[in-house]
Parts: C-alpha cells; structure tokens; sequence
C-alpha cells in the first residue's frame, strides 16, 4: 500500500508513521490574519506577521532542533507519562525501535493526529484548525481509554508563547523576555509585552498573546505553569518537563508574573475515564489586542459543539473557495488536483514568508508574485480580482518600471527608502498576461480605460538615479506640475511598462537583464546581462497587447484614446530605429527626463489602430530579431534559443569545454510567444529530453550543470547544482514550459512535463511532502519549499485552460480539449467542474474511442442536453449574450469526441 493515501474525493489524505519524516510540515490559516504551520508532532509556528509571533519562529532546520512544541500530557495515577502529540524525551528514544503507532490525516486547513500510548492503554487525536474568521488555532483534543479498566488520569495543556517579533529571535532574546507582562486568569494565560524591542524606535504594545484551556465541561484548568521555568523546572526540557514528571506545584488563577519567558501551561483537575470512555479537551491559542475580544473568543469556543460545529464550517469554508474539481482516469492525480487548486489561497495568506521553508522576506509577496497569483484566482473568484487588478496598477511608475515594496491591502506600495534601486526586467510582463485572461475571462474589455494613479518615490529613470525632489510630503502617488495627482488609464499604464523595455537594451539589441528577470538569482550581470528569454517574452505580449487595442477599439466602437503627451516619443513609427542601439537610449533617456519629478499632465489623443500597428511592428521586429540571432542548431534533431547574455556579454547555451549547456527558461518564452517555429519547438522538446530531463526527480530541471561558479552572471551559480535556481527541477518553470508547449498544440509534450511533475510529489517515498505542488524538487527529488509556490496556478491554469480547454475569449465561453487518451477514466469520460461568467458548470468530456488530441474532433456538444454550437470541428463555444440568459444553477456540458 502507498505510505500517503487519500481518504475521500475532497482531497482528505493520511499517512501513518507521518513523524518518521524530517521536515514535514501542514499549513492553517484564517482570513483575518493569524497563520500556523504544524509538523507531526505539532512543532512549527504562528503568527500574525513578522512582529507578532504566537509561537517561536522556526525554519526547517529547527523542526527536529526545537522542542518548544505545542503539547498535551497525561499523567496516570502510577506515574506514567504521555504526550500526545508525541514529543517527549522516552517517546522520541523509542522511535527506531518501539515506535507507538500513530498518523496525520488532513484537508484544508484542519489536521488531525492520532497516536497509541505504549505505556498506557489510551489512544489520543488532536485535530488543529483555525476558523476562518478569527485569530485562534483550536486543539481539539481526545483521550479514550483503551483497556478494559478504569484510568484516573491528569492532563496538561502545554503551549510556550513566544509572544513578540522575529527579529528577536537571536537578537536580544533575552532582553525581551524582560518586557513580558504575564498573568493567568480563570480559562489560562496571558501575556502583553510592555514594548515592541525595535532600537530605530521602541513602540508600546498591545497585543495580546493568550492560551486557554477547557475540558468537555467547560471547566477551566486548576493550576498554572505560567513560565517556561516554572512549567520544565531546573533542569527539565520542553520534552521532560518537571511540572509533569516531579508534579511540580504551579501557581492560582489571578496569578502576575513580570518579565520572564512565557508558557501557556496549566493542568486539569484528574478524571477517570471507564472502559472505552473518552474525554474531550479544547486549547485555544491567539494573538488580539482587546481583552473583551479575547474573553468572547474563550465564551464561544470552550463549548465542544460549537468547536465541533466551527471545525466542520472551516471544512466547508474552503472546500467551497476551492471551485475547481477534476475527474480523470487517475482518482490519486484529481485528489492532487485539489491541493494544487488550494495553493494559491495559501500564497495570498502566508505570503513567501511564513512556511519553514520560506524564513527570508518580512511578510507579503512581490510585485510578480502578486499578479501570477491573480491568474488561479480569476478561475475561481473573478469577482474579487478585477478590483485587485486595478489597484495593482497603482505600483507602476512613470518610467515603466514599479514599486518592489508592497503594503497591507490591494493597491498599497511603499517607498523603498533602502536605496536598493533593484529593477527585475520581467516586472512589466506579468500585469499585462493577468489582464489578459481577466479581460478573456469576463469580457471587461472596458478595464483598459480605468484611471489610476502611478507611483511615486524618489528612483526615477529605471532606477538609475535619484529625485532629490521627492520627500515624503510628496507621497507615493505622481504628480503633475499643477500638483495634481495624475492619472492614466490602464492602456496607458501597459503602453508605458511595455515601451519603455523596448529601448532598454543591451549590446545584442536584446533587453537588458538589469537586477535580474523572473529568476531571481540571476543577479550579477546588472552592466552587461541581456535576457533573450524574456525579450521572447515581451514580443508576445506587444502582440496580445496590440490585440486588446483592437478589441477595444471594435467592442466600444472607439477610435482613439488620450495617453500622457510625453509616450509620443515612445511611439516613434520608424522603424530603422529598431537595429539602432545608441538611438533606442537616446529615446529612452530623452523620455525618462521628462518624468524625473512632475509630468506636465498634457494628454494627446492617439488612433487606436494605429497604436495597434504601431505595437505589432515592434513586437514583429522582435521575433525575427531573435529568430535571426539567438536560435542555435545543435544538429539535425536538436536545437536550442540562447537564454541570456552574461556580464561578459557571453551567451549562456552551446558547447562550453565540451559540456552543453541549456536552460529551460530560454525555451519556455520563444515558445510560448511564437518565436520558435513548430520545427524548432520539435528539436527544442527532443533537446530538452536529452539534456534536461530526469524523469525520477520531477522531469524537466531549470538548467544543465555549467560547472563554474559564474560571477558573471547570478547567485544561482554559487548554490549546489540540483538545488533551487541551480538546475532543481523547479516547478514554476516546468508548469510554464507545459504551458508553452499546450499552445503551441504539442500537448502530448505539455503533459509528459507536467505528469511528470505531479507523478513525482505523489511519490511520497521520494518526494516526501504532502500532496501538492513544492516549488522544486532537489537533486534526489525531495520535494521542498511546499506550498507558497506560483507553480499552482500556473499548473491549474493549465490544466483548466489548456488541457481541459475551458478558457474565455473576450467573454464568450470556449471549450477546445487537449487531453490525451490516457487522461480519460474507463469509460471514456474525463470531467471539470468550475466557474465561468459567475455560474458553475459541470464539463463532461466523452471520449468513447479513447482517442489522443489530434486524432478526435467534437462531433457533439450540448449544455443542458440542448445543442451548442462548434466551429472547425475543433471548439465548442457559448457566446456572451447566452451565457447571461443561463440561470443560476448547475449547468451541464457533455462533449462528444470521436
Ligand atoms: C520563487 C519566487 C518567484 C521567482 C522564482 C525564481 O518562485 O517566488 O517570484 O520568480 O522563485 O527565482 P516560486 O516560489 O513562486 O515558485
């Protein structure tokens, strides 16, 4: 039997032994802010954010090095000890020889523990949850006694508080314990540091951080360990605590004890459990800066049936927010699916900093990451993202680069006060390519003539120097001469991300890689470094780009539109300017002056089909520019476009001292973006098969082993290769080459790289992680950094728009299939459920021949067994106008592949 199975169709799992497993950890979260990792023996963490943490930060290395673990005890009336959650000095010795039986099940944001004491006949669950609407992770804890015999027995719930920021993790540790205001009251124990420690400037503090204690009864705990040396005692440890093993006295409710570290412990009154009897405890644990709040946390949820009934409304909550369902032939892939389609929730609650894995950054996400996860949640709350989408567009500055610094809300950047003037080149492509889907999705082609603000701080001309002008009194927002606050449209905000890469070039005339591009550890060829992958990248998107011009123009029936004066000098028809290096700066200098502090404001009115032709020539110019220079034949049957250009002004692929070198990334965007032919994506495939593809550890890895640790080019050449963005198979990049691939109408390719991907996570041997999508795979295919990974939504875009085919065009609804026999169950069918035009369909894909893509044509499509309409035998399409006569219930679409 498989270690990991899945329980049920949501997406439920279990795994038995799971604490056999280094580094396994299962996220929780509520929508308000507090966010808990929990290991197999409820190690991990909590907190709001970088300042205020529940529970120790940890990082994966401190999973087996901590023993600060949220705990239960139980003591019978002989001395015999247990810990249900595992960690105890004895249970940890016994691991390698006498293990207790035990297991994690788990679903979305609920996790449950189940273990068999080996010196006691008891069995244990914990199940841990945080309800969606408030700042407390729940421990709803069971004891059932399994002898024939009665027990009598003592528990302790066992909670250290940290109770302050990460910063002071090393970093006067000590000191502030000292400002600590501990006291216990009736349900458990509190604490409200005095101070947040931060020597730039000290502030008072109010949170609150709290664990609270009730048995099936309601009644509260008799006594209290509210220190971490009262509760371990002199010369106990977390896993053999004095106040458990010697039943060392603790101290009353009403209790104050200043300046010490904290411990959320305290002991229950001893019960005896009957034969088979069980008996129910609840811990709460949070952070809130209201008392009385605190108070009414503990009045609602020290009832059992309320907890019981929150736990299964928290199940409900998020098996909701997940709309997105997959039948296929391989019930184990769907039930991966269903994990996949969750991440992107994770990442908009848990940022890229708060998994033990991901211990860099303070909190938030970056600018890229903030609109690739848009593109999964377009799939399954559209709503909500148009909005988001607007406001993300305030980060854009005049000079067509943007604010890296993101703050609390949609649509709030701040400064960078560090001067760390970083451009990433690929910034500018990501708004456009989320837009996009947005606008196919809903039809909304009136989005592109939002105004909004840009942003404003004081780096000006693509980071390259400072406005000394600019002071805080100014704000984040551009201004005009006049001191108003100038907006543009949206088309404005695109038309400047997009031009002004389009000069910023190096010496091949390909865009310059500045502090890199969306591999971020390509960070040391800021002078010379060139991009060709994603030169690839925006070529396409001045297509698309042109495209929703003439969209917008034939769907409002517009001729033209104002843009800010100074862009005309961005829109410069000749075209013997492309080949000229020296001139592109010279434009994008004289352009760039122009907004260094004010604009003037002026608007001129543009045509729009002549902005269209006038994208399409630069975008066309591009691709044959590249096609020219950057594609390498390596022989008949293989072939490869170069990637980058280093410091060195040296091109990344070819023959170095008789190695190969290759990189996934320049593959994916030529691809994606119609540079590449059909005949050079076949050698490409059979390039990357031969040189890049290791199928036991993911598929598809981001590059071969140069070997040489290039200064000249990034970090990522100084990390282990196999590890990260040195030739790991990393997930994002793999999804996205499948997704080139799919386009393009090589689906067989597309799903070799992303079945390898999902085959290799659910290989719990290898992989050893959850189900779900880790944002690589190591060298021997252990799967790390779980979770907060923009992989899943390009995994599920993918799979929902490309392999499935469900995807919008400008509003109207479209079903084009690309799966392949094996993706069909044994009767044929392959289904999806999901959201399109704010109604649920259920898509039934009948393919009773178990015909590839390629060989079947829709012979029949109907929704709600009335016929819809195909065109080229290929889609199957509802218009915009019919979608809204379609009530509000299910509706079904069965499909016909013959
Ligand atoms: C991470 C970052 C992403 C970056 C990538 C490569 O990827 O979040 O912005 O482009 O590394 O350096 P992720 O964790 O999304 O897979």
């Amino acid at each position: 039997m498989k270690p990991l199975t899945f329980t049920n169709n949501k997406g439920d799992f279990k795994l038995s032994q799971a604490e056999n497993i280094s580094s396994l950890y299962f996220p929780l979260a509520s929508e308000v802010g507090l966010k808990s990792a929990v290991t197999p023996n409820l190690g991990g963490d909590s907190k709001i954010n970088q300042e205020t943490f529940l529970l120790e930060p940890v990082s994966v290395d401190n999973l087996h090095n901590n023993r600060s673990t949220r705990n239960f005890w139980v003591r019978d009336d002989k001395g015999n000890v247990y810990s249900a959650t595992g960690a105890s000095a004895k249970q940890e010795a016994l691991r390698f020889s006498d293990q207790e039986e035990n297991s994690v099940e788990a679903g979305f944001m609920w996790h449950t523990i189940e273990r068999q004491s080996a010196d006691l006949p008891l069995k244990s669950t914990i199940t841990s949850f945080v309800p969606q609407d408030e700042n407390v992770e729940v421990m709803l804890v069971t004891l059932e006694n399994l002898s024939d015999a009665d027990q009598t027995l003592t528990a302790y719930g066992a909670i250290p508080i940290f109770g302050r920021s990460a910063d002071n993790i090393r970093d006067h540790r000590n000191v502030t314990s000292m400002l600590h205001r501990i006291k216990t009251t009736d349900e458990g124990v509190l604490v409200c540091p005095t101070m947040s420690f931060d020597e730039r400037g000290h502030q008072l503090n109010h949170q609150i951080y709290y664990v609270l204690g009730f048995d099936d009864k309601e009644k509260t705990p008799e006594t209290f360990y509210p220190t971490v040396e009262m509760f371990i005692g002199e010369g106990g440890t977390f896993t053999h605590p004095a106040a458990v093993y010697k039943e060392t006295s603790g101290v009353a409710s009403d209790s104050h004890i200043d300046g010490r570290e904290a411990m959320g412990a305290f002991k229950f009154e001893p019960f005896t459990l009957a034969a088979g009897q069980s008996k129910t405890f609840i811990l709460l644990m949070g952070i809130n800066e209201n008392q009385e709040h605190i108070q009414a946390v503990a009045q609602k949820y020290k009832n059992l049936t309320t907890v019981e009934k929150t736990l299964q409304e928290t199940k409900d909550y998020w098996q909701e927010k997940v709309g997105v369902d997959f039948k296929t032939g391989d019930s184990d892939f769907d039930g991966y699916m269903k994990w996949v389609c969750f991440q992107p929730f994770l990442r908009r609650l848990f940022g890229c900093s708060f998994l033990p894995h991901h211990d860099y950054g303070r909190g938030g996400r970056g600018w890229r990451d903030l609109w690739q996860d848009c593109l999964s949640l377009l799939l399954m709350e559209p709503k909500t993202v148009g909005d988001m989408i607007v406001n993300n567009y305030k980060g854009v500055r005049l000079d067509g680069t943007n604010a890296t610094i993101i703050g609390e809300g949609d649509g709030n950047f701040l400064a960078d006060r560090n001067g760390i003037t970083r451009v990433w080149m690929d910034h500018a492509l990501w708004p456009l390519m989320t837009t996009k889907l947005y606008i196919d999705q809903t039809g909304d082609i009136d989005i592109l003539t939002k105004e909004v603000s840009y942003f404003k701080d004081p780096h000006v001309k693509r980071g390259t120097e400072i406005d000394q002008d600019w002071n805080d009194a100014y704000g984040n927002e551009q201004r005009t001469a006049d001191d108003a606050v100038y907006t543009g449209s949206i088309l404005e905000h695109l038309l400047i991300q997009h031009l002004t890469g389009f000069y910023e070039v190096g010496e091949h005339n390909i865009y310059r890689l500045r502090g890199a591009d969306w591999n971020d550890a390509l960070d040391m060829a800021d002078e010379n470094g060139e991009s060709v992958a994603f030169t690839a990248a925006y070529s396409g998107n001045l297509m698309e780009l042109a495209s929703l011009v003439r969209l917008l123009e034939s769907e409002t029936n517009t001729e033209s539109i104002e843009i800010l004066e100074e862009i005309g000098l961005l829109l410069k028809k000749d075209s013997d300017i492309y080949d000229n290096i020296e001139r592109k700066h010279q434009i994008l200098d004289a352009y760039t002056n122009q907004c260094l502090h004010n604009v003037k404001g002026r608007k001129i009115r543009i045509s729009l089909s002549e902005l269209a032709l006038n994208l399409i020539q630069k975008a066309a110019w591009l691709r044959q520019h590249l096609q020219q220079q950057e594609w390498l034949d390596f022989n008949d049957q293989e072939g490869c476009y170069n990637s980058y250009y280093d410091n060195s002004s040296k091109p990344t692929e070819g023959f170095y001292n008789d190695r190969m070198h290759m990189m996934l990334t320049g593959q994916v965007f030529p691809i994606m973006n119609y540079v590449a032919t059909d005949e050079q994506i076949r050698k490409i495939t059979a390039s990357a098969d031969h040189y890049l593809y290791r199928p036991e550890i993911g598929g598809y890895r981001l590059n071969t082993d140069f070997k040489e640790i290039k200064t000249d080019l990034g970090r990522m050449f100084g990390f282990a290769y196999g590890e990260k963005e040195n030739g790991a198979v990393f997930s994002h990049m793999t999804v996205m080459y499948a997704n080139a691939l799919y386009r393009r109408g090589f689906a067989k390719e597309g799903w070799k790289a992303l079945k390898t991907l999902s085959d290799t996570a659910l290989k719990f041997e290898t992989s050893r992680i959850y189900p779900g999508i880790p944002e690589y795979f190591r060298a021997d295919g252990r799967g790390v950094y779980h979770y907060l990974t923009g992989a899943a939504s390009w995994y599920m875009l993918t799979m929902v728009t490309e392999a499935f085919g469900v995807h919008g065009k400008a509003g109207d609804f479209v079903l084009y299939p690309k799966l392949l026999a094996e993706q069909f169950d044994e009767n044929g069918r392959a289904s999806i459920t999901t959201q399109f035009a704010d109604k649920t369909f259920q898509i039934h894909y009948d393919n009773p021949n178990q015909k590839d893509f390629g060989k079947y044509i829709i012979k029949k499509a109907t929704c709600d067994s009335q016929e819809i309409d195909i065109t080229d035998d290929a889609f199957a399409f509802i218009t915009k106008a019919d979608l809204a006569n379609l009530s509000d219930e299910v509706h079904e679409i069965v499909i016909t592949l013959d």
